[in-house]
């Protein structure tokens, strides 16, 4: 370990870790050191067999990751059996405890049945580095909240990130099921009420609260946390959902980001790309159980997972990269390649001599999308381009479908008042190539996620419709 040297890695490594370092505003040294670190504490310990279920038939490999959060309520105690039952069906759970949880349960009991180190700060003080909130967040598939406080809930409602609990439940992308448990009058108060539509309209599913007398007092009402077989059931049924595939068996190719065209070794031409939606459909895609081709320019964020990227700097490298990734099902070009590449690029960098500014002759670029667009034999089935457009959006997308020859566009507003541009949220239309009609639909704003996530629901769609 202490051999290891970033001198020593790949050149490709090397570039990429350089990227991510300067992008998180580090060393490259201290990027390879929080890696490590992060990676040590995500490898996921072996699954043991919970020791209740000791003499039993061997559990099952995990099939599904649930990241469980202890909030602090007396019903703590019955997230413990929460955890033995869902290791039962062969989940592997990692464990959350707010530091209310732990005056009701201890983090060594719910780490025992766990079979792994329970998770309490954000930042561990055994160590120089931050527990990794957002990997927690992302690496499970789906987040478990029991009990789920009347607290915790306002907290989350309001997107406030101030322990490790939150700080996870905001950074997640993954379903969240809530299993509220709390005092009837509590759960009956206008605040928590207004808390859990918000959340509910947020997108997260809960489980309970039953009526029933309460455990620390004889009060009896609603709020008594679900039974631990019930949180079970609606997670698997959460999971399920999750795990369908209507992409399964297809393949899509993918561009993203922006080309730099060559002036001279270090002077380019490009246009203003941060990859953010090309690269989202790709994780959406892949995620929807589709073989995914990335065509990547250069940008500053990591290869999705389980998605095969390629990395191209040119206009041209990019077309030859998506046409050896053909045949495929879907081609969605959501690139901003540039138009113009400089017809003699410089061998060596170009020096202001006191001669003027040179003289560049540009070449026009091939246009990916119209070329693939109008392939006889390769033509993807349902070939999808993008146009940024800083006014007349619509008008001008419609245009584009024609003159591309495109089966939909998806057409986003970069104006600066839209915010799209680098941002995180999107505000798209879809124009659809009906015969001889065209359809357009308004989707609200959302974030590139969320677009991504609907496009390609629209896509398995359309191709279930037409197989
Ligand atoms: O012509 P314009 O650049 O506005 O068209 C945008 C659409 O065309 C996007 O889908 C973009 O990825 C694609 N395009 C391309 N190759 C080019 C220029 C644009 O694939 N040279």
């Amino acid at each position: 370990m202490g051999s290891l040297t970033v001198r020593n890695l790949p050149e490709d490594v090397k570039q990429r870790l350089r990227m991510r370092a300067a992008a998180n505003g580090r060393s490259m040294e201290e990027e390879v050191r929080l890696l490590l670190a992060e990676g040590a504490a995500e490898t996921p310990a072996p699954v043991k067999k919970p020791a209740a279920a000791k003499g039993a038939e061997q559990a099952a490999p995990a099939t599904h990751r649930v990241l469980l959060i202890i909030a602090g309520g007396i019903a703590a105690y019955k997230s413990l059996d929460l955890i033995r039952r869902l290791r039962e069906r062969g989940m592997a759970v990692r464990v959350v405890m707010t530091k209310a949880a732990q005056e009701f349960v201890t983090p060594l009991s719910a780490g025992a049945l766990a079979g792994e180190r329970v998770f309490t700060d954000l930042f561990d003080p055994a160590s120089e580095f931050d527990v990794g909130h957002i990997r927690l967040a992302r690496n499970n598939d789906l987040i478990v909240v029991a009990p789920a406080t009347a607290d915790l809930m306002a907290r989350m409602a309001n997107g406030h990130a101030d322990d490790l609990a939150t700080a996870v439940l905001l950074a997640t992308d993954k379903p969240i099921l809530l299993a509220p448990a709390m005092n009837p009058r509590m759960w009956g108060n206008r605040a928590t009420q207004r808390n859990i539509a918000r959340l509910v309209a947020d997108g997260v599913a809960t489980v309970g609260p039953n009526s029933g007398e309460m455990a620390e007092s004889h009060e009896a009402g609603t709020g008594r946390m679900a039974e631990p077989l019930e949180i079970v059931a609606a997670a698997e049924a959460l999971l399920t959902r999750t795990h369908d595939k209507p992409l399964a068996g297809r393949r899509i190719v993918i561009t993203s980001g922006p080309t730099h065209e060559p002036i001279d070794p270090v002077r380019y031409i490009a246009n203003r790309s941060s990859g953010k939606q090309g690269h989202a459909i790709a994780r959406a895609a892949a995620a929807a159980g589709a073989r995914v081709t990335l065509v990547s320019g250069p940008v500053e964020l990591p290869d999705p997972p389980g998605v095969a990227t390629v990395h191209v700097e040119t206009a041209r490298e990019m077309l030859a990269a998506v046409e050896r990734a053909l045949p495929a099902d879907v081609g969605i070009f959501a690139a901003a390649v540039a138009d113009w590449s400089v017809a003699q690029a410089g061998a060596q960098k170009l020096k202001k001599d006191g001669g003027g500014p040179p003289q560049l002759a540009l070449v026009e670029n091939p246009d990916i999308l119209a070329t693939i667009a109008k392939l006889k034999a390769k033509r993807p089935r349902l070939v999808i381009g993008f146009a940024a457009e800083t006014e007349k959006v619509i008008e001008h997308a419609k245009a584009k479908l024609k003159r591309k020859g495109s089966d939909w566009i998806v057409a986003n507003d970069v104006s600066a008042a839209g915010g799209a541009m680098g941002g995180d949220n999107n505000a798209v239309h879809l124009i659809i190539a009906n015969g001889g009609e065209v359809n357009v639909e308004s989707w609200p704003t959302q974030s590139k996620d969320g677009v991504a996530k609907a496009l390609v629901a629209r896509i398995a769609a359309a191709l279930k419709a037409a197989p």
